[in-house]
């Protein structure tokens, strides 16, 4: 059963599918993308967790994958507890991730990785004391609930603070006020080091790295990933033991998205997602096996390879329009572009940030698939029907 059927989903579930497996989808609205390849599909409210229990013991699947970060985790505690179904890749990861404080406190406090200078705060008093209190300007607040950059914003001096706070009240996903306010970081470039726990050949659970994916993000929100992003040796191996340490540390078996930030041969941890990584779409074309086959596989107990196929890249296709039904021009244009694909989500409504498809392609080298699929995804043209 997956829980959230948005594009992420849908991969996940046709991945699973070419298994022979069946597969369960639920979300909360109908018609999400995940809902059309599925068996059967549910729609509910998965942050309320009677309602997420409810849908779980009707169907009793074996394995419970989460998609997305708002769901009742605490329910999916008390489920894994219980032992009559699997959650993954654990709820503990689900419930650690899918608010900032957990996690961060997690990486920085317990496991002692470098991260940003951060404080959690839950007034526009609290807020303003933090960052004049040691966070200094610029600095980063985000609602410990929100993801792609929802309610987050960049302030550069105290009187940016109120409008802040009030930004990242309205992007939060739960009526509670709190927000994390980190300092900036100044990093040459930042990548999510996708790390796979799967089975190996000691049929122990081992972890495998993936190449490191680059990306781009405009205000909090990825618009252009490739792979591979070359890194210094020194750099890439702290990345890859702070995503062991983490992803050890989170357990049971499925990918992660380790977003790193990296300025020369420091990396600091920034934030984990204990499932697909958006930005790891790209993986579709550059790996032999996607990030959506390796989730696959791992939750199975399959074997895993993480080979690189060939560079790659993907560009984001907005939807540009506020729009119940929409349609797409020029697709045939975009697929005339070389070693080019694209993946439409099939989302039932469209608004004019929101994620409507991805371009994907390979090139002799990843500023070659970057320019391929950059011009891809900009002649796929959406309009209201
Ligand atoms: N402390 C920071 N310093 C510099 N850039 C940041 C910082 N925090 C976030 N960002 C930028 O904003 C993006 C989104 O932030 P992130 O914490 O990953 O939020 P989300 O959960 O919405 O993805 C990051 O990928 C990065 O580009
Ligand atoms: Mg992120």
């Amino acid at each position: 059963m997956l829980l959230g059927a948005g594009e992420l989903g849908k991969e996940v579930i046709i991945a699973l599918q070419r298994l022979g497996v069946e597969v369960i989808a639920v979300d909360r609205y109908p018609n999400a993308p995940g809902h059309q390849v599925a068996h059967r599909s549910h729609i509910v409210n998965m942050a309320d967790g009677r309602e997420l229990r409810a849908v779980i013991e009707q169907e009793r699947p074996h394995l419970v994958v989460p998609e997305i970060e708002a769901i009742a985790t605490d329910t999916l505690v008390e489920i894994e507890r219980e032992g009559w179904t699997e959650i993954i890749p654990t709820a503990r990861a689900t419930r650690l991730t899918m608010n900032r404080e957990g996690i961060r406190r997690l990486a920085a406090e317990d496991l002692k990785l470098p991260t940003s200078r951060y404080a959690f705060a839950e007034s526009q008093d609290e807020l303003l004391n933090a960052i004049e209190g040691g966070i200094g300007y610029p600095c980063v607040v985000k609602p410990v609930m929100s993801s792609s950059g929802k309610g987050q914003s960049v302030i550069k001096d105290r009187h940016e603070v109120d409008a802040a706070w009030q930004y990242a009240m309205t992007g939060t996903r739960v009526n509670r006020g709190q927000v994390i306010v980190e300092e900036v970081i100044r990093f040459d470039f930042e990548i999510t080091q996708l790390t796979v726990r799967a089975v190996g050949e000691s049929e122990k659970v081992e972890t495998f790295f993936c190449e490191p994916v680059g990306h781009i993000q405009v205000k909090g929100d990825y618009v252009e990933s490739w792979q591979p992003q070359p890194m210094t040796p020194a750099a890439l191996a702290k990345a890859r033991e702070i995503a062991k340490l983490v992803t050890d540390n989170l357990g049971g078996r499925g990918i992660f998205g380790v977003e790193l930030f990296v300025k020369g041969d420091q990396v600091w941890f920034s934030e984990v997602s204990p499932r697909p990584h958006d930005t790891g779409m790209v993986t579709m074309a550059s790996q032999t096996q996607s990030e959506f086959d390796l989730h696959a596989r791992a939750i199975l107990g399959l074997p895993v390879s993480t080979a690189l196929r060939a560079p790659g890249a993907s560009a984001v296709i907005y939807g540009g329009v506020e729009a119940r039904a929409i349609t797409f021009e020029d697709v045939d244009k975009a697929l005339r572009v070389p070693q080019t694909e694209i993946r439409l989500f099939g989302k039932p409504e469209s608004f004019t940030r929101r994620r409507m498809g991805v371009a994907l392609a390979t090139g002799r080298d990843t500023d070659e698939a970057r320019q391929r699929a950059k011009l891809a995804a900009s002649l796929v043209r959406p309009v209201k029907v």
